[in-house]
């Protein structure tokens, strides 16, 4: 396994990946509506990220053929955009996407309610976003790496949501993924120790019955076994010294973030 560690001028890179990516994320969540088709997200998200002077890290990332992966209900990750595919009232809509800045990656993802949603989804939702801050708490030099893994499921496993174990959050860089896995689960081994200069992809997806999943026909298309909804919530961070930066949030969600203590 090898871990980079990346130099000012590489975090720098990172960064401003980052804060673009936040922006496709935050415009992209304030158009969707009932209606809407998950191919509309996905042609909306490729056009802002190449207006931003990135590509879209996933198009064609071993044959993904999207640049927004887009996962309705039970879905859990990696859902293909379709043109027949259109948003309900009420579903819960999970949006990952990644873009490359001058050969640096960002990767996030959000989950968004569509109109009323049911308190279930509502704080499913919440409570899949607050894992990731539980377990970010434990992301700085000199700690473990699943110190952040055993963070993130008990939180959520308090709630008796199902944690998905076969897929990882990961280091990210110069390719979208990177050493080490971030496992989201209870780990028995602590993982290595952090230092600063990484950079991580941290990606909670969480079930709200049991942690099993499934892939569809398409190969891509990850789902609930018993067809519960999940929730995503993701953020490329920078290992530091202090408290780990949250690269892939805007100002106003940074600012949000100190003020409600998450
Ligand atoms: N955040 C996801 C991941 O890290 C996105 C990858 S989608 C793919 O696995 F299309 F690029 F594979
Ligand atoms: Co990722």
């Amino acid at each position: 396994m090898s871990v980079t560690i990346k130099s000012s001028r590489e975090i720098e890179l990172m960064r401003q990946a980052g804060k673009i990516l936040a922006k496709v994320h935050e415009t992209l969540g304030n158009e969707l509506k009932p209606g809407m088709t998950t191919l509309d997200i996905d042609r909306l998200g490729e056009e802002l990220i190449r207006s931003f002077g990135c590509e879209p890290s996933f198009k064609n990332y071993n044959g993904y053929p999207a640049s927004i992966c887009v996962s309705v209900n039970q879905e859990v990750v990696h859902g293909i955009p379709c043109e027949e595919c259109r948003l309900q009232e009420g579903d819960i809509v999970s949006l990952d996407a990644g873009v490359c800045y001058r050969g640096y990656h960002a990767d996030a993802a959000r989950t968004h309610g569509i109109g009323e949603i049911s308190g279930e989804a509502r704080l499913l939702i919440e409570r899949t976003r607050q894992s990731f801050f539980e377990g970010i708490a434990y992301a700085k030099a000199g700690n473990h790496l699943h110190q952040i893994s055993n963070a993130i499921s008990s939180y959520a496993q308090k709630f008796g949501y199902g944690v998905v174990r076969d897929l990882c959050g990961h280091g990210i860089g110069t390719k979208l993924h990177e050493d080490p896995e971030v496992p989201n689960f209870r780990q028995i081994r602590r993982g290595i120790r952090l230092r600063p200069g990484m950079t991580l992809a941290v990606e909670p997806m969480i079930n709200a019955g049991s942690a099993g999943v499934i892939w569809l026909e398409d190969d891509w298309t990850v789902v609930t076994e018993d067809l519960s909804l999940s929730a995503h919530y993701e953020n490329t961070i920078l290992i530091t010294e202090g408290e780990p930066e949250i690269l892939t949030l805007t100002d106003s969600e940074l600012a949000e973030g100190i003020r409600t203590g998450a």
